[in-house]
């Protein structure tokens, strides 16, 4: 997908934020000056001043309206760990004092679970290293287990959901444990489970929650663009919490058509 030999796409990116500098003569739904956020798809190119995108869903990308009482850089955190939480919890029925674990609770999708969860009334619990408990109780957390301490295992209690944000990729002996801890045994998702939809109508419902204060958005650090060797390090530990923002500030180039210059 990003090349066999040499990068497919030269500028990479997935999740991007910003204000609308032109439109198409068909644009519907959007204004010069509009505060926008969204993600590139298999376009990639957000790692730019400018970026175009249709503004009907597409495997390129979709795009809507950000919520007004959050910053860019916070709105990348909603954008990303929303359309990909929401995908999977939009299906289910969560009922007040339903018990949930969240498995990854400190991963981007994680952080948007725990608090949307919290907000229908469920039991959380809530599963990352010990370090981060404060920090997920302020979210919204009754309990904490941490997939390091063997002992976690002995704590499990019956679920009526298991959410695995993490994905495949970062497992332990709990994770594992937890399928055995269900009413019903297809009650347990994975953040893997498909691939993520890029749909503006989530974004808007999530606009929604990040408006009334349901969602908080989460950046666990936010660099410059000259810093993007040591942002992408620090993602590549593994141990983010939550979000981490490039701030991509706009060079003036006189004569510089956005649309016209990026076909
Ligand atoms: N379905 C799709 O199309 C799609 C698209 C994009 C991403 N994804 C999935 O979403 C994941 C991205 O999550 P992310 O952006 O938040 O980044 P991430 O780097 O995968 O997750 C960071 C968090 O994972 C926790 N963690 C690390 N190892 C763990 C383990 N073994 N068990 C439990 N938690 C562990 C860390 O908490 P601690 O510091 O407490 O360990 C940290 O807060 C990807 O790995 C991918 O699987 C899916």
């Amino acid at each position: 997908m990003i090349g066999i030999l040499k990068p497919r796409k030269e500028i990479i990116g997935q999740v991007f934020s910003g204000v609308i500098e032109e439109i198409g003569e068909k644009t519907n739904n959007f204004r010069v000056g509009d505060k926008v956020y969204g993600l590139s798809g298999f376009s990639l190119g957000a790692y730019a001043e400018y970026k175009k995108i249709r503004e009907i869903n597409s495997k390129q990308g979709c795009v809507a309206l950000m919520p007004d009482n959050i910053s860019f850089e916070e709105a990348t955190s909603v954008a990303y760990g929303g359309l990909l939480a929401q995908q999977f919890l939009e299906k289910k029925t969560i009922n007040a004092g339903d018990r949930v674990l969240i498995y990854g609770s400190s991963s981007i999708s994680g952080v948007f679970a725990t608090q949307y969860l919290k907000n229908l009334g469920a039991e959380i619990t809530c599963v990352c290293r010990e370090n981060k408990f404060e920090f997920m109780r302020t979210l919204g957390a009754h309990k904490l287990l941490d997939y390091t301490d063997k002992k976690s295992i002995n704590k499990l209690e019956q679920y009526d959901l298991v959410f695995d944000c993490v994905g495949k990729a970062r497992n332990s002996e709990l994770k594992m444990a937890c399928k055995n801890h269900l009413h019903d045994k297809t009650n347990f998702i994975s953040i893997d489970d498909e691939a993520l939809l890029l749909d503006s109508s989530r974004l808007l419902r999530i606009n929604e929650l990040v408006q009334k204060n349901i969602i908080k958005p989460v950046n666990d650090r936010i660099y410059s663009f000259e810093q993007m060797i040591e942002a992408h390090k620090y993602v590549e530990t593994g141990h983010k919490r939550g979000n981490v923002a490039v701030t991509v500030n706009k060079t003036e180039v006189l004569g510089f058509s956005p649309v016209k210059d990026q076909e």
